[in-house]
């Protein structure tokens, strides 16, 4: 089934290089049967001609919110009613800019604030542009209003410089777009629907002896608001949790196995991590354990006593070196340094994203039902997350994961 068949996109071109390639985007979304309104900046027309989209399209092209052909109708307020979707490819960081901030300067920009249809951003500019704080702001702003972005892909920039800002490919945004109507795309209740979810949570107990134990703070509530947000977005989930001072989610839906030890988390997720899809790693785990956990209760006696420790299997690192298919989230518990310590754990440990929390701040990390997190992958920031709630936290996360297996980046 086509379901581009009749649907009005307004593509909005704006002014950078990739402006070429959003001659063959209109190309191949009218060859689908897509009616095409294309609205160009004024920058974009520095780069290609209004003729060039007006005779791919069939369509008139707008740029001017003045020169207004129609007595009888308003056309950014007409378009923007029309449309069924609006795409603005490429975007720059001016208009990502100009989006957040509800600046109306323009056709596109006006246009932008007077729909009511969904909107969907392909970035493109240099690669330090886009990782820049007030670029990666905007687009979160962006994102929490629920626009939808294509990110760009890899490799040599118009620029010169080599990463990520290059347009995404058209025919891969065709795709998305296709994805979109085709109902796949959209609900966050169907973001990881058929996927298999394992989330840990909560803090390791490892035994020096029946009535004492090394453990943590961590309260379960972050793994918990994952496991929620998950089975939320349509995942089957699996919760495994060691201790915790809260309850576990009390939805039918979610398996929770319970465990205490380190090793005993490590054979629960290792032995479902095959058939997972994500794997989640919010719980703290004990990098060290008593060597021997005695049998009966140790009694008082010497003045000093010396405990030997050693180290517990890293589950991540070994998982994620392992990883098959598997989309794998390790957190970061920092105290300092928390960017080059997460980032270096992201890599060591061969993980997809890292959600790194320093846990020094008010508000963040143990116990509290909020957190502060910046999550990264292996080029750097995906997005801050300043003060949140942990199902917040979970929620934007696992957006990010579902983007990513499904081809559809965030
Ligand atoms: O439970 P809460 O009270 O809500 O608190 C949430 C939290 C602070 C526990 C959570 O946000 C968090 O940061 N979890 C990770 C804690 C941790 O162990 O961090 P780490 O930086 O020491 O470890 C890095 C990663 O490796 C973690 O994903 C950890 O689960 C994993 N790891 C660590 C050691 C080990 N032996 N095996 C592991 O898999």
């Amino acid at each position: 089934m086509n379901h581009l068949q009749g649907k009005t996109i307004i593509l909005g071109v704006t002014g950078g290089i990739a402006a070429y390639k959003a001659a063959y985007l209109t190309s191949r979304l009218t060859q689908k049967g897509a009616v095409v309104h294309v609205i160009m900046t004024e920058s974009a027309k520095q780069f290609i001609t209004e003729l060039t989209f007006q005779s791919l399209s069939k369509q008139r092209v707008y740029s001017d919110t003045f020169q207004e052909r129609d007595p009888a109708s308003i056309s950014h307020i007409d378009l923007a009613g029309s449309a069924d979707l609006v795409l603005v490819a490429p975007a720059t960081a001016n208009m990502i800019a100009k989006m957040a901030h509800g600046i109306a300067d323009d056709m596109l920009s006006t246009t932008l604030l007077a729909t009511t249809a969904p909107v969907m951003v392909a970035p493109a500019m240099n690669v330090h542009m886009y990782r820049h704080p007030a670029v990666v702001s905007n687009m979160n702003t962006l994102y929490d209003r629920g626009v939808q972005f294509i990110e760009p892909g890899d490799g040599l920039l118009a620029c010169g410089y080599v990463g990520k800002g290059r347009l995404e490919e058209p025919d891969t945004i065709v795709s998305v777009v296709e994805a979109y109507f085709a109902g796949q795309a959209a609900p966050e209740s169907l973001l990881l629907a058929g996927k298999k979810v394992l989330v840990t949570a909560g803090g390791t107990v490892e035994r020096i002896d029946p009535v004492r134990y090394i453990s943590n703070d961590s309260s379960g509530k972050m793994g918990f608001a994952l496991a929620r947000a998950a089975r939320a977005m349509g995942a089957d989930v699996t919760l495994i949790a060691a201790r915790t001072d809260i309850a576990p989610p009390q939805d039918a839906d979610i398996e929770v196995v319970r465990v205490e030890s380190a090793q005993q988390m490590y054979e629960a997720v290792a032995g479902r991590f095959g058939s997972a899809d994500v794997l989640v790693q919010a719980a703290a785990v004990a990098d060290y354990r008593p060597k021997q956990a005695a049998e009966a209760k140790i009694k008082k006696s010497v003045d000093n006593m010396v405990l030997e420790l050693v180290k517990t299997t890293d589950i991540l690192e070994t998982l994620g070196k392992a990883k098959t298919k598997q989309f794998v989230i390790g957190f970061a518990a920092e105290t300092g340094n928390t960017e080059g310590y997460a980032r270096d754990k992201l890599v060591r440990k061969n993980l997809d994203l890292i959600v790194a929390n320093d846990v020094t701040l008010a508000g963040a990390g143990f116990g509290t039902d909020t957190n502060i997190v910046s999550v990264y992958d292996v080029e750097g920031l995906v997005f801050d997350l300043p003060l949140a709630s942990k199902d917040e936290v979970a929620r934007k996360v696992l957006a990010v994961a579902a983007g990513r297996l499904n081809g559809v980046l965030q």
